[in-house]
């Protein structure tokens, strides 16, 4: 099969190439265990990784992940070479013994390096959940990694509630988009803080206020808008956009940081004088039986929002498998809006 594929460390533009490789088997993942960078050899303290689905793709997403693992900035080291693409929808044709009730169905899934979502047959790993009829492929693709790590981050771990105040940071992109629409699901007010005019308009069209930090202004303009104030700033880019973001909390506010799109920098030694919390935030990390029941606890939260209209995957853009390179340039510009799904050559 033709897959993205990346063996080098550079731009993804450089480093992305469509090669042939064979497509992923039962076989291939006996005896694997998983790690944060993906699939590894097998280690006595993890055992073999029981947990997976191989499918037939039909689409997958584009994510900023994409871009800081071929970079090399990406959190955790990820082996080379690897499938790029971290989530997308397909049909079970192969599963381990925990998940054989899936086979032959439509589903979403994450997917981990080396057998990412960029290639017509991928392993879902971990969240994998059936596709209602009334999704489409366009809007699967790009609805698991942002609706669920918005969840963890607004509603879980944000505790975002009716009556508060949210600034959401990157509020355009994938998981920006998701924050801004799961805090006002919850009642909250929300201002967005974006790149540009196009952006902009595309928040709005969510229900937030609007503010461009290319305005020099831009910290007064969102304290106006605020009126005095942030209960909780829902962070996805960090860097020095979020940390100048944190005077804009109110007494006991909340900074959760769930992303890194602006990079890490050393946090405020002196922010403890000024009664703030810092909250982490990431997908992962819990004991297997804790992830599931999140998994399966937001799942069921986002379908019921979605049945009263107040969640949408943000899938702004599809495009075909081989015009990939364009969108990664794109993506890795911010020149994109929500999700871009990849249609696959099936
Ligand atoms: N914690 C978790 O479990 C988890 C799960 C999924 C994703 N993430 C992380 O969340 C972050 C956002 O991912 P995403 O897929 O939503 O990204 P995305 O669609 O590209 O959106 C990122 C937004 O961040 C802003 N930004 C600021 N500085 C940037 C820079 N140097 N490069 C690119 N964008 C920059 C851009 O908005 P403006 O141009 O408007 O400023 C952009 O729209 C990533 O760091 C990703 O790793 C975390």
């Amino acid at each position: 099969m033709k897959a993205w594929r990346v063996h080098e460390f550079g731009e993804p533009q450089d480093t992305f190439v469509l090669e042939d490789v064979p497509p992923p088997t039962a076989a291939d993942l006996a005896g694997l265990s998983m790690d944060l960078g993906g699939w590894v050899p097998l280690r006595a303290d993890r055992g073999p990784h029981q947990d997976w689905v191989i499918m037939d793709m039909r689409m997958a997403a584009l994510a900023l992940p994409d871009v800081t693992m071929a970079q090399g900035r990406y959190p955790v080291p990820v082996g080379r070479p690897y499938i790029s693409g971290q989530e997308g929808v397909g049909v079970v044709t192969d599963a381990a013994p925990a998940w054989q009730h899936m086979l032959g169905k439509r589903i979403v899934a994450v997917t981990i390096q080396p057998w990412g979502s960029l290639a017509p047959v991928a392993v879902g790993v971990g969240m994998i959940f059936e596709v209602p009829d009334a999704m489409s492929d366009e809007q699967a693709a790009g609805f698991l990694i942002p609706a669920h790590t918005g969840y963890h981050a607004a509603i879980r771990r944000g505790q975002v509630s009716a009556g508060e105040r949210v600034l959401v940071l990157g509020a355009a992109g994938g998981l920006g988009a998701a924050l801004v629409q799961l805090s006002i699901a919850h009642g909250a007010q929300v201002v967005a803080l974006v790149g540009d005019e196009r952006k902009a308009a595309f928040c709005e069209s969510m229900g937030a206020a609007a503010v461009l930090h290319t305005n020099p202004d831009w910290q007064q303009a969102v304290r106006d808008l605020s009126g005095g104030g942030f209960n909780v700033i829902l962070d996805p880019v960090q860097g020095q956009l979020g940390a100048s973001a944190r005077s804009l909390l109110l007494p006991n506010g909340r900074h959760v940081l769930c992303g890194h799109a602006g990079g890490l920098i050393p946090h405020d030694p002196d922010f403890y004088l000024y009664n703030y919390t810092l909250v982490g935030v990431d997908l992962g990390g819990y004991p297997p039986d804790v992830m599931r029941e999140y998994h399966n606890e937001a799942h069921e939260a986002l379908g019921r929002l979605m049945a009263e209209g107040k969640y949408q995957p943000k899938v702004e853009q599809v495009i075909d498998f081989e015009d990939v390179p364009q969108a990664m340039a794109d993506l890795t510009n911010r020149r994109s809006i929500g999700r871009i799904a990849v249609r696959l050559p099936n």
